[in-house]
């Protein structure tokens, strides 16, 4: 994945080179810090020793080279002219406890599994981008939580404070940058070697998936997927297209991505590319702004404006159509496809309500935009002490998004989860039928609630079922 265009890993605040855009002419890495922000803690008790780390971070290689966000840009370009579909998923917030090589392979197959029943859904090429490998911080509702007579500062991801409630905990310390910076550099560098060296080979992903639906009277009609993808390989075989001469058998292209949350941490390693003297950041490939942080005149705006990685805006219903297309204008002025990834959020109850008049205002105003859809946040209920999501729920908010997209003209390019490779029980429902008594067996999560390996599958195959019977509609 090397190549000679890699971002070098400069010190900055450096003199910055204007582009052909004028009004991009105020921006550099820090530029954000003049701004307002919300959810960056203010709290370090040594703001030196933040600063310290910061400047570290500044001199660490970058994650990612600055071509590999151009491709997947390019990607992205496809998946807005209807050409390709995107899956983004992973963790709610990776965490320092449950990183193992083990959590990173099953996430990173069950996403290949997910991906392959996508492809022949939709009878498209998967963008696959993990929210893995940098996942972190937090914004929180409350910035305080109480139990019992105690209140303390909320946990805000394990690259800010710790999860356990007591006061030492809670204090956010810096020296988490540089550990969230290691576990991410490990993390790629595992999904490196599996994306490119044998692990994800197509007869591989396809054998797990028919050790999925196997024994499941609910999945037969999968086996005809299966059935389909073996015949499809073998027929390849016989041709001569086998993993030694395309690669895309053996190897797939996966890339990473987080919220842009934590500005000190993104602006330490945004570097201005060799080649071209734009500027990425290279903790990801895309990075995305929350539902919380997207004000227009805020850090977040400012910061991600500058930066030539694609980028996701959280769309949800404090979203009103006018503030999207000044954010479309300010963070995507040249309206290039690839660039912008709206991602709606609204909750299967909201989005029939909430998401047409934003479709429609983007694409009467001609914008290049990929369409994807969170079904997680709009989603999320109390049961008991447990917060948690509804399967059906989760299906109903993608099901009316492919709707309302098509109705209103636009391309539903993909969809955004938060998900796992274990079996956890955080979610209720799916074939399994996880029950408000189940969630407490392993309930992991370090944050939202994550479909587990088999409801995410499960999810991805009555995705692909719908897409297929829509294309066949479609051609009829
Ligand atoms: C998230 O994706 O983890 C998240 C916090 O989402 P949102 O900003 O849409 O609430
Ligand atoms: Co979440």
């Amino acid at each position: 994945m090397a190549g000679d265009d890699c971002a070098l890993a400069r010190p900055h605040p450096l003199v910055y080179r204007p582009r052909a855009m004028t009004d991009q002419s105020t921006w550099t890495p820090s530029s954000w810090r003049a701004r307002p922000f919300k959810h960056i803690p203010e709290d370090y008790p040594d703001a030196d020793a933040l600063s310290a780390v910061e400047r570290e971070l500044a001199g660490y290689p970058p994650l990612v080279f600055a071509g590999e966000a151009r491709r997947l840009r390019e990607r992205l370009a496809a998946v807005a002219r209807g050409e390709r579909f995107l899956l983004q998923g992973g963790d709610c917030a990776e965490s320092f406890k449950e990183f193992s090589p083990n959590t990173i392979r099953d996430t990173f197959r069950v996403l290949l599994q997910m991906a392959v029943a996508l492809t022949y859904g939709a009878g498209l090429p998967v963008v696959k981008v993990g929210r893995m490998a940098g996942q972190f911080g937090k914004p929180r509702s409350s910035p305080v939580e109480t139990q019992g007579e105690v209140t303390l500062p909320s946990y805000r991801g394990d690259n800010i404070n710790g999860m356990e409630f007591t006061e030492e905990a809670r204090v956010p310390d810096p020296q988490r940058l540089l550990k969230a910076y290691g576990q991410s550099a490990s993390t790629l560098n595992l999904i490196r070697a599996f994306a490119t060296g044998g692990y994800a080979s197509l007869r591989n992903v396809h054998r797990w998936n028919l050790e999925f639906v196997s024994g499941r009277p609910q999945f037969e009609e999968y086996l005809k997927i299966a059935d389909s993808v073996a015949e499809a390989l073998s027929f390849m075989e016989a041709c001569g297209v086998t993993e030694e001469t395309a690669a895309p058998l053996a190897q797939v292209e996966f890339y990473t991505s987080h919220e842009a949350l934590l500005l000190g941490y993104e602006e330490a390693l945004t570097r201005e590319d060799s080649t071209t003297g734009l500027w990425y950041d290279t903790s990801a490939h895309m990075v995305w702004i929350g539902d919380r942080t997207r004000q227009l005149d805020h850090a977040h705006v400012e910061f991600c404006r500058g930066i030539n990685n694609p980028i996701g805006v959280k769309c949800g219903p404090s979203l009103d159509p006018d503030e999207l297309l000044q954010l479309i204008d300010v963070l995507d002025p040249e309206n290039e496809a690839g660039r912008l990834v709206l991602i709606a959020r609204f909750g299967a109850d909201k989005v029939a309500g909430g998401l047409p008049k934003l479709v429609r205002a983007v694409t009467e105003a001609g914008r290049n935009v990929v369409w994807s859809c969170d079904p997680m946040h709009g989603n999320t209920i109390k049961a008991g002490d447990f917060k948690t999501r509804r399967f059906e729920d989760v299906l109903s908010e993608v099901r009316s998004f492919f709707e309302i997209c098509r109705s209103e003209g636009a391309i539903p390019g993909g969809v955004h989860f938060e998900m796992t490779g274990q079996n956890v029980t955080e979610c209720l429902g799916g074939a399994q039928a996880i029950t408000e008594d189940d969630l407490s067996s392993r309930y992991h999560t370090h944050c939202d609630p994550r479909l587990n390996a088999e409801q995410a599958l499960e999810l991805a195959f009555r995705i692909a079922d719908g897409l297929k019977s829509d294309r066949e509609r479609a051609a009829a």
